[in-house]
């Protein structure tokens, strides 16, 4: 690859672990060690953060197959240095052709999996339009230099990391029963650590990106095979859909905890809504007395949360189609007040318990990367294609998989989608809408200076892990990368049901909770929380979640 910058320590197929924190001059966190390298390499060339930002989003196209994508969508948080914060929305929408019932039988009842692995399970990809955005309103350097990494990791090939190769290996049956034909991650033995991963077609695909901009994908030949695709299995995204797809500049939500300053993405992301509305639940209870997990803080926190995702199964969609309630919500009497009704001798029950299941402890399946620059321009941005792989069907010579992003939308009021979540007519799907959100890339500053950069994947589990990230620090005195590792724990209203990671919760809290009627249940790893934090003497300091091959590497 055409790295001119490569750490000390760093083996290809490897995770790199660069713990040093004397950092003042940038930094990026993100989810494969060779799109950290490509996002250093572009900062160190004199790139600003956002233009990292296209490096590494377009990086992790190729190098996590799972998330990281072309194909997909994402959010945008952005803190200059001067001036003002902002947001870009270039989550995915739903095809012209898309109808309210598309996913219910003739009886009524949502057809399994539909929105899930089928050619109509894919929304409108936003990514390509987000990062042409981005760099046309914030970029510094040439577009062409900071696709070109990408595209000499797609054809040149990167030797994968242990986590991939069984990621790859789970998968392939399905690749295959989706498919027809060959693809790059269909092999015949099974894949190992340090193979080499070679995908010509995706090479191609981007070099239509770089020397087209969004033309490149939402026209001409790349737009011709999508289309292709989806006439070849009944899906619905059309050459009109493409066309007219934009990114959106929101305005964004701010909010403020204990004096530091909460910059967080609007609708249609739930994130920022229901992380500001965690913050204010619990502000005034002394946190940092009762300690990191300790059954008082455990049961603060999931009362929370068990209120603030009630309020976002029924008041949360998009903007563009469904009037969020957004000052009403953020209201810290409307907090203050919902808090009041619970109490500290027994669980409160959610309403009724739905049998939805839960899969948000599958994190591969988004990905979240936080960047700061020499100058301290800051960007979060959390990008997916909803499932692993999503659709995990692919664009044939276009070399990329499409997202099942559909499936965030509720396809019938009541009926859990793949995260147990809940929605209704704010989020009931519609043509040209775009599906509700948990992604919550978020940026804090304290005294008018930057903070810290944070977020995660894991579906549902996000807008909880960045909350319980933010409180690591500011309550209970972690440094950054202690933050990432510490044990989460989440409640989403329904099921009504307390996920814990293994020793999330200690066995004497865990008892008392019990007493009082938590149900907990015990589950694998949630969320992979990359973020940086701004130390009081001025150093960027690294959280790279050691749950994935998650790095961070700084200069
Ligand atoms: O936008 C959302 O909230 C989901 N599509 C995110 C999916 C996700 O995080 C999967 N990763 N575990």
């Amino acid at each position: 690859m055409a790295a001119f910058f490569i750490p000390a320590g760093y083996v290809q197929g490897q995770p790199a672990k660069d713990n040093s924190n004397e950092y003042r001059n940038g930094m990026v966190v993100c989810a494969y060690p060779d799109a950290a390298l490509a996002g250093l390499n572009v900062l160190k060339k004199g790139g600003n953060a956002v233009d990292a930002a296209v490096a590494v989003q377009f990086a992790l196209a190729v190098t996590l197959p799972e998330a990281g994508n072309i194909g997909g969508g994402g959010f945008m948080v952005y803190r200059p240095a001067k001036g003002a914060a902002n947001t870009l929305d270039f989550r995915e929408k739903a095809p012209g052709a898309a109808s309210q019932n598309m996913y219910l039988d003739s009886a009524g009842n949502v057809i399994p999996a539909m929105s899930l692995s089928t050619h109509r399970a894919s929304g409108v990809p936003g990514s390509v339009d987000g990062m042409v955005e981005a760099h046309r309103k914030y970029g510094r350097l040439k577009w062409e230099e900071l696709v070109q990494p990408a595209i000499d990791l797609a054809r040149g090939g990167f030797k994968i990391t242990k986590r991939l190769a069984e990621d790859l290996n789970r998968n392939g049956a399905d690749f295959r029963r989706l498919n027809e034909g060959k693809n790059y991650l269909i092999k015949d033995t099974p894949w190992q650590q340090g193979d080499l991963l070679v995908q010509e077609d995706l090479a191609k695909t981007l070099e239509q990106i770089r020397d087209k901009g969004r033309a490149g994908f939402y026209e001409g030949e790349v737009a011709e095979e999508l289309v292709g695709e989806m006439q070849n299995g009944k899906g619905l995204i059309s050459r009109t859909d493409l066309k007219n797809y934009h990114s959106v500049w929101r305005k964004a939500l701010t909010g403020s905890y204990k004096g530091y300053k909460i910059i967080t993405m609007p609708p249609p992301s739930s994130g920022g809504i229901a992380l500001l509305q965690l913050l204010q639940s619990v502000e005034k209870y002394p946190l940092s007395r009762w300690g990191f997990n300790r059954d008082s803080t455990v049961q603060l926190l999931v009362e929370a949360e068990r209120r603030v995702y009630a309020d976002r199964s029924k008041y949360l969609g998009d903007p563009d189609f469904y009037k969020v309630p957004t000052d009403s919500l953020l209201r810290p009497a409307y907090n203050r007040l919902r808090m009041s009704s619970f109490s500290w001798d027994m669980a409160t029950a959610s309403a009724s318990i739905q049998p939805g299941t839960f899969a948000g402890y599958e994190s591969d399946q988004t990905t979240h990367y936080s960047i700061v620059d020499r100058q301290g321009n800051a960007v979060a941005i959390t990008t997916t294609l909803n499932g692993s792989f999503g659709s995990k069907i692919f664009v044939r010579r276009g070399g990329f998989l499409l997202n099942n992003e559909m499936d965030d939308f509720s396809s019938k009021p009541g009926v859990p989608n793949m995260f147990g979540l809940v929605g209704g007519k704010a989020n009931s799907i519609q043509p040209g809408k775009r599906m509700l959100s948990s992604m919550t890339p978020t940026i804090i500053e304290k005294d008018g200076k930057l903070f810290m950069v944070v977020g995660t994947p894991g579906g549902s589990t996000i807008i909880t892990s960045v909350f319980q990230t933010i409180l690591n620090v500011i309550e209970f005195n972690q440094n950054m990368q202690q933050a990432v590792e510490s044990k989460r724990f989440h409640h989403q209203w329904l099921p009504d049901v307390v996920y814990i990671e293994q020793t999330a919760i200690d066995s004497l809290a865990r008892v008392k909770l019990e007493q009082k009627g938590y149900k907990i249940v015990e589950g694998g790893p949630s969320g992979r929380v990359d973020a940086i934090l701004k130390t009081k003497s001025g150093y960027y300091e690294g959280g790279a979640d050691p749950r994935g091959d998650d790095t961070k590497l700084g200069w």
